[in-house]
């Protein structure tokens, strides 16, 4: 009987790897979840794991945190023996994260083939570690399972082999689909003391903006003068919050009496208060696939985004740290609301995908 592990080690991972480990259940594909413990806390890592529902890992590695190389290192010495030992036919790995490519590179050096759900984006700026991990991982990987048409056309342009791409969807939809009900019901929205659809939700972790202090000071002056009329939430990442007391900005940001600073939230509310928000302004990958599929307007304070599917056709607009940038956008995308959903973001990718998988391993 064929076998495979799954690995998921961090926040967005666990929202890729759900419906992919209910579906290998559905279809008696045995398996083993690993989490790499690259996230460990409560609301970055456990209650994603009870809110989706997806099984108590079979082995968490408890690498926690530390540099690239440190975190890399730790995951690949924890993750030889489990493969060694459980013998996979199958190694999946989801996403950008460290722990993909960590896993990835163990299992590719012992000849198990690899999966690489979410292969192919590119962002083109190799100062990203994401894009580095997910340059090699894609490089290393036997099945490329691509979420949207640019995948396709980036493997192909750096050589890959067109049998081992496979264009099949986006998980991330899949989960948000799976788990529209319970995203209804949330009630996050009056528990915050907000209205609905009339506030903006802002999110900031990536290095980039939040580990340079100049760039931390333009984003928090952007969230500072939109406040002046606007209401804003602003659920906060651990990185970014370390940045915050770091530089002494968190007594400026409490100041402000539009904004209000929460814990990050797990996957349902946050869901819900996004759905509801006039816009959405933030720096995160997955984020700019999930307002497209939800048609909320979406403002990426980065150069460069790895998902231009969410620009061409979706809601995702990319901008620089200015207030007045951002609201002249939001005005114009109110006006026209042109958007279409991509193709195959639908509920039914991780099918797609463990239908491909029992077909070739
Ligand atoms: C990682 C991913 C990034 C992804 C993000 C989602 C890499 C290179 N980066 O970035 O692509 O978008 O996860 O959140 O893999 N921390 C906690 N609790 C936790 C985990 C982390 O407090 O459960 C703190 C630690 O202080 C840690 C810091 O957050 O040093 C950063 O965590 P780390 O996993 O290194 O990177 P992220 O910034 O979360």
């Amino acid at each position: 009987m064929k076998r495979v592990i799954y690995v998921a080690g961090a926040r967005p991972n666990f929202v890729k790897i759900s419906n992919i480990l209910r579906e290998s259940k559905n279809n008696n594909l045995p398996f083993l979840f690993v989490h790499t413990g690259q996230h460990y806390t409560k609301n970055m890592s456990g209650i994603f794991l009870e809110e989706l529902k997806i099984n108590k890992p079979d082995i968490n590695l408890e690498v926690g945190s530390g540099s690239h190389a440190q975190q890399t290192a730790n995951i690949m010495k924890a993750f030889e023996p489990v493969i060694l030992n459980y013998k996979p036919d199958v190694v999946v790995v989801v996403g950008d994260i460290n722990s993909t490519i960590a896993c990835a590179l163990v299992s590719s050096k012992l000849n198990v083939l690899v999966a690489h759900v979410e292969a192919g984006l590119r962002s083109f700026d190799r100062s990203m570690p994401e894009e580095i991990n997910r340059i090699l991982t894609d490089s290393i990987s036997d099945f490329l399972f691509v979420s949207e048409q640019s995948g396709i056309s980036n493997l192909k342009k750096e050589g890959a082999d067109e049998s081992k791409i496979h264009f099949v969807g986006n998980v991330m939809i899949d989960t948000l689909v799976y788990n529209r009900n319970k995203i209804r019901e949330s009630n996050i929205i009056d528990k915050i003391g907000l209205v609905k659809n009339d506030y903006i939700t802002a999110t900031f972790h990536r290095s980039s903006n939040v580990d340079d202090f100049e760039s931390l000071k333009k984003i928090i002056k952007v969230l500072e003068d939109i406040s002046l009329n606007e209401k804003i939430v602003l659920p906060l990442h651990p990185r970014t919050m370390a940045n915050i007391e770091k530089n002494n900005l968190k007594e400026k940001i409490l100041k402000l009496s539009n904004l209000k600073l929460i814990d990050p939230l797990g996957y349902i509310d946050f869901i819900k208060l996004i759905s509801k928000s006039k816009m959405v302004i933030t720096d995160s990958g997955g984020i700019q696939e999930e307002t497209t599929f939800l048609g909320v307007p979406c403002f990426t304070l980065r150069k460069n985004t790895e998902r231009p599917i969410t620009i061409q056709q979706g809601t995702n607009h990319l901008v620089i740290a200015d207030s007045n940038v951002i609201l002249e956008k939001y005005n114009n995308f109110k006006k026209h609301k042109k958007f279409i959903i991509p193709k195959l973001w639908d509920e039914n990718t991780a099918k797609r995908i463990i239908r491909i998988l029992i077909e070739r391993i």
